[in-house]
């Protein structure tokens, strides 16, 4: 099976965690654009959805779903989202589509987080993947040097890249991160941070994971 096809498998196999009758948390990305067409399968079963990016809005609109405005929303049971790499604990790097702070306030939104990944994001320790990190454009230069002399990390800015909040998205090359928890606090701390793509406060409790073999479920 392609990378893709492992997507849509999971995609596919995350209606079964929706609450039929409520408000569905979607998360953004290629994996969860699969999500979103077989959700558009039961929407006259849901009461519809809280959307993390413009493009999810969009690609739910599309399919004729209810987006509501996250504001609006005290509590979701479900939150269901891709990752760029996540670890046998739940906690996961995200914003490799530079929706990460959108992510996070929906999932916190959420009663759980429901990962839906390929088997080629699992991963031992947090990093391989460049970690994504949100800042206030004027900070940029500023936090890109504070990772180097904290953590050893190299952040390269995103070019051409502008979130849907109006800020820049730095990379951060070279980092291994065997304290989510910890370096996901300490980050979030340094002015000019809006979000740090590590989600460990709000780690997935249930990992869809599609391999040739068929989809895993893992359970944190
Ligand atoms: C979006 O900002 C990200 O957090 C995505 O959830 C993550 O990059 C996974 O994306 P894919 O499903 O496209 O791999």
């Amino acid at each position: 099976m392609t990378q893709d096809e492992l997507k849509a498998l999971v995609g596919r196999a995350a209606l079964d965690h929706v609450v039929l009758g409520s408000v569905v948390g979607v998360g953004t990305g290629s994996t969860v654009n699969h999500f979103i067409d077989a959700l558009a399968t039961i929407k006259d079963r849901i009461a519809g959805a809280v959307s993390s990016s413009v493009k999810s809005t969009e690609r739910l609109q599309a399919h004729g779903i209810t987006v509501l405005d996250a504001s609006t929303v005290e509590r979701l049971p479900v939150y269901i989202d891709g990752a760029d790499e996540i670890d046998g604990r739940g906690n996961m790097i995200k914003g490799g589509g530079a929706a990460l702070t959108r992510e996070k306030i929906v999932a916190d939104l959420a009663e759980r987080f429901v990962c839906i990944v390929d088997a080629s994001k699992r991963v031992e320790v947090l990093g391989a993947y460049p970690l994504p990190v949100e800042v206030i454009p004027m900070a940029a230069a500023q936090v890109a040097r504070r990772f180097a002399k904290a953590f050893g990390g190299r952040a390269e800015l995103r070019t051409g890249v502008v979130t849907d909040n109006g800020n820049q998205i730095l990379d951060v090359h070279g980092l291994r991160i065997t304290d989510p928890l910890g370096v996901e606090v300490e980050v979030n701390q340094w002015p000019g941070v809006v979000t740090v793509g590590i989600f460990a406060r709000h780690r997935a409790r249930i990992c869809l994971m599609g391999s040739a073999q068929g989809v895993s479920t893992l359970m944190f």
